[in-house]
């Protein structure tokens, strides 16, 4: 963006004296020596040919640069934001290693083209003084053989070499606007880009017929992983009202399920459906306001621990978000020990994983959502505080179904159905006590206690 202010703010500024400066110095220069003022301008457009084909050597844009140079930020960033990570694992200087290893690559292209630069600003130099030279030629020439006087030559040769320079002008900022240029192109493709799930249009259907959620024999890949086949036909239906559990081992493609229902993807065969209506008909942005989630490592934002209550529902009252609160468990706001009004810092590491957690639940049941998703929601919470967290929205949750993944057993116990997946297939489904008497793989889980 900042290529492109500076293509479009000074730069666009200064080609545009430049142009003006040329044409009126042209026009003025008629006033003099006309014959001399035509032969030099027969030369302007010739220079000034010569003076871009020059910038446009020197100024290439190399993609692979670029992008070297978009990935060292990056991982700059990423250094920076998890600067404990990189210290805890003392890997700073491994990882000033590959950032120089990038930089080093950007530094070498450049100055392998550095040459190019030096040779364009010299030729940009010389050639208002080939024209002066010429200017003067032609001009004595023109006093000695046509009759005109020493001052209307110099009127023209001063107005022409005016023109030349401010011709060269423009031409120096044309390697700026074409890196200008390429950030722009960029930046259009992004905003061109067209999401295939867009939340912002409003189309399809706001209805949610009786709530029951059914996935029917559906197949599902991350789409930049295709090799990787997360859900194999799995078939589930989960009614209104119910709370169930999936549970299974780590990548069994739980939190995909979740995912899925989010409408962050659409399964590539199979369909989900809500209230019998496929989940694609549905209005995204009406469905995910349905929604509530809790996943396991909680996006909070650097505000205050109310706005960050509140962020999926702005306009909630203080009465409200002291109810999500109490429900959520948030004892440490509730006593005072971390102020409504205090900043949580960047992701919210100002509070611990437990903290984060019931912020994050606080968050999800403030919105009063039909379905609550957990993705091992209270993963991080003591034995104690899972509990009272479990009691509390257990009331809240009369009515609403509940999706729950967690692995421990005293969480999904209660679950009206648990669902057990393995690789993405459905292995299992039932009670908790219907699934311990099957004696099956739920039951070498529990045994292994989830
Ligand atoms: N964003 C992603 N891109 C590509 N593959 C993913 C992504 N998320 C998960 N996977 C893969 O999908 C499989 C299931 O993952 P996940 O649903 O997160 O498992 P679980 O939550 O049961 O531990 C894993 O093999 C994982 O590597
Ligand atoms: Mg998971």
């Amino acid at each position: 963006m900042c290529r492109v202010g500076q293509m479009l703010g000074t730069q666009l500024g200064l080609s545009t004296i430049g142009v003006l400066t040329c044409l009126v110095s042209v026009i003025i220069s008629f006033a003099g020596s006309w014959v001399v003022a035509l032969i030099l301008l027969g030369l302007l457009p010739i220079c000034g040919i010569l003076m871009m084909l020059v910038a446009r050597f020197a100024s290439g844009v190399d993609p692979q640069v670029e992008e070297t140079h978009a990935t060292a930020g990056k991982f700059t960033a990423e250094a920076a934001t998890a600067i404990r990570t990189v210290r805890a694992l003392g890997a700073e200087e491994h990882t000033l290693l590959t950032l120089s290893d990038s930089l080093d690559y950007v530094c070498r292209s450049k100055a392998a083209k550095s040459w190019k630069m030096g040779v364009s600003v010299g030729l940009n130099l010389m050639l208002p003084q080939v024209i002066n030279l010429v200017s003067f030629w032609i001009g004595g020439i023109s006093v000695q053989f046509w009759s005109f006087d020493s001052q209307q030559v110099l009127l023209t040769v001063f107005c022409m070499l005016f023109g030349t320079i401010s011709v060269g002008l423009v031409a120096q900022h044309i390697p700026d606007s074409a890196s200008g240029y390429h950030a722009a192109m960029q930046v259009f493709r992004l905003i061109d880009q067209v999401s295939e799930i867009d939340a912002a249009k409003s189309e399809g259907c706001k209805t949610l017929g009786d709530g029951t959620i059914e996935f029917r024999n559906v197949h599902f890949w991350y789409p930049h992983r295709p090799e990787v086949r997360v859900l194999r036909k799995l078939s589930l239906t989960i009614e209104k009202g119910q709370s169930v559990a999936l549970c299974g081992v780590s990548g069994s493609g739980k939190s995909t399920v979740v995912q899925l229902l989010q409408r962050f993807y659409d399964p590539q065969a199979g369909v989900i459906r809500v209230g019998g209506q496929d989940l694609k008909d549905l209005d995204i942005a009406f469905w995910r306001q349905q929604l509530g989630f809790v996943g396991q490592e909680p996006m909070l934002f650097d505000m205050s621990l109310e706005e960050n209550v509140k962020y999926g529902y702005p306009e909630a009252t203080e009465e409200e978000v002291r109810e999500a609160a109490r429900a959520a468990n948030m004892d440490y706001a509730l006593s005072g020990a971390v102020q409504w009004t205090d900043r949580i810092g960047l992701r919210g590491e100002k509070l611990s994983g437990g903290q984060k957690q019931r912020c994050a639940i606080a968050r999800a049941l403030l919105r009063k959502p039909q379905f609550m998703l957990l993705d091992e929601a209270t993963s991080a919470l003591d034995a104690v505080s899972e509990s009272v967290v479990l009691q509390a929205m257990k009331t809240e949750r009369v009515g609403k179904t509940t999706i729950t993944v967690a692995h421990r057993l005293s969480t999904i116990q209660n679950a009206d159905k648990i669902f057990v997946l393995c690789h993405g297939r459905l292995l299992e489904s039932g009670t908790y006590q219907e699934l311990m008497n099957m004696d099956g793989s739920f039951a070498k889980l529990a045994a292994r206690s989830l």
